[in-house]
This record gives structure tokens, C-alpha cells and sequence, in this order.
């Protein structure tokens, strides 16, 4: 993993024991579905999911819920996650071992790293949601979404891919409008405050969002790659 010294992003990256079904899923199934380190060259997500017609990612799923659930309704759809707190992988592959789900491919890690290695235009659908708020002003470099990886996920975005963010804290809604519509690459898709004030309709709720933890009502923006 390459080290982000300057701006890690992650508090800690383990809590509690895992149980023992937990870590026999992380020592048994991650490393069967787990994105392998691209070697020589750029990784071409779809050829990790054979018969799949689309790739999304899910950057920061915390315990799955959403990615596990999307993955369900699209089983034509191959979904790739990054997470680098193992308790939150070891509860999707929970769910994905009880579910049977075979479109789900992992890297327990900093996104940040793996977006890295996809080819430009390799990714049809991406969703950010609910990630650390870094609510403190002298923390706020801490935050994933900023141009840098905004310029990142237009390269590895193809043109028309959706790109959904979502949070509970009003500073970084309005700092990630700000950054992602400040982008060439991206619109935003909002024509009235509904569609920013309502869960999507496609949209599955997260542990963490239920929580309610944030400053404001979930506030959802989406965007499309132009
Ligand atoms: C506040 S939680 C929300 C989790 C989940 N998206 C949800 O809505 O329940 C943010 C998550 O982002 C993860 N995270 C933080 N930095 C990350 C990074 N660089 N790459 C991938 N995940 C990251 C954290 O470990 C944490 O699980």
C-alpha cells in the first residue's frame, strides 16, 4: 500500500476482535475475491468478472451494507469495494458468503491506491457515500473528496458514468459540490431540491448513515462524467 503520510485519511484501520467465522472469511474467502495489485500496466476492472456488462465501485463501504445490497439487485453488474477497516470487510463478506454473492471483489485498503491502477474510462458507476466527515477545520485536508482525487475519478469514470456522493455533515456537501462542479468532467444532475434532499430511489441505506452522526439530513449529490 503506498503510504499517504501527509494526508492519511483513516483513523484506524482495526477495532474489536474479529469472531472466529470472521477471520476464517478473511483468511479463506477475501484472498478468492480479493482486486489483485496491478502488475506491469493498468488493471482493466472488467476482466475480473467474467459475463458482467458493467463495473461500479464503492469506495469507503464501512460494513457493506449498500455495496452488498446493490450487488444483489445487479447481479449482471460486477462491483469492486475498498475499505481498509477489517471489521467492516469481514461484515460484507459475511453478507456475502450468507447471500452466495458472486459479483463482489474487494480490496481491503486505501481506495486511493487502488483507483490508482484502473485504466482511464474502466468504470461505469461510482459511489462515495457517507465517507469521514474530518468535521475539524485543521483536519479538513483529511477529507477523500478534494480535487486531487476528483481529477482521479474522472480519469477512471467513462463519459456518462454516474458518480453518487453522499453525507450527514453541511460543510462537506457544500465543499464537495463545490469541488466536483468545479471539475469540467462531472455535472451535477440535481433540478430540484428533492433530488438532493431524498434518498435516490436506488439508493440502500448504510449502517452508518442511520446513525445520524452528522450536522444535517443526509444530503445525496449526483453527478455525471461528461
Ligand atoms: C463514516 S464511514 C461510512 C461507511 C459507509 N460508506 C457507510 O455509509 O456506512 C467512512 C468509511 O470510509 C473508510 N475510508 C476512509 N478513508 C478511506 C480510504 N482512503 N479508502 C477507502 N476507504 C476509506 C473508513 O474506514 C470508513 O469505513
Amino acid at each position: 500500500m503506498t503510504d499517504h503520510p501527509s494526508h492519511r485519511l483513516y483513523g484506524r484501520a482495526a477495532g474489536k476482535p474479529l469472531s472466529k467465522r470472521q477471520q476464517g472469511l478473511i483468511d479463506d474467502l477475501l484472498p478468492r475475491i480479493a482486486i489483485p495489485e496491478a502488475g506491469q500496466g493498468m488493471l482493466a476492472p472488467l476482466s475480473l468478472f467474467p459475463g458482467v456488462r458493467e463495473v461500479w465501485l464503492e469506495i469507503g463501504f464501512g460494513g457493506g451494507e449498500h455495496l452488498a445490497g446493490q450487488a444483489a439487485r445487479h447481479p449482471d453488474i460486477g462491483i469492486l469495494g475498498a475499505e481498509p477497516f477489517v471489521d467492516g470487510v469481514a461484515k460484507l463478506l459475511t453478507a456475502i458468503d450468507e447471500q452466495q454473492l458472486t459479483n463482489i471483489r474487494l480490496r481491503r485498503g486505501d481506495a486511493r491506491d487502488l483507483v490508482a491502477t484502473f485504466a482511464d474510462s474502466s468504470i461505469d458507476r461510482a459511489f462515495i457515500l457517507f465517507p469521514d466527515p474530518w468535521p475539524k477545520t485543521r483536519h479538513r485536508k483529511r477529507r477523500l473528496v478534494q480535487s486531487g482525487f476528483v481529477r482521479e475519478l474522472a480519469r477512471i469514470l467513462k463519459p456518462g458514468a454516474p458518480l453518487r456522493f453522499a453525507t450527514d455533515w453541511s460543510d462537506y456537501a457544500s465543499r464537495a459540490l463545490a469541488d466536483i462542479s468545479a471539475s469540467p468532467d462531472f455535472r451535477w444532475t440535481a433540478e430540484s431540491a428533492d433530488d438532493w434532499r431524498k434518498p435516490p430511489a436506488d439508493h440502500v441505506t448504510t449502517r452508518y448513515q442511520e446513525k445520524r452522526l452528522g450536522d444535517c439530513e443526509p444530503v445525496f449529490l449526483d453527478f455525471v462524467r461528461v
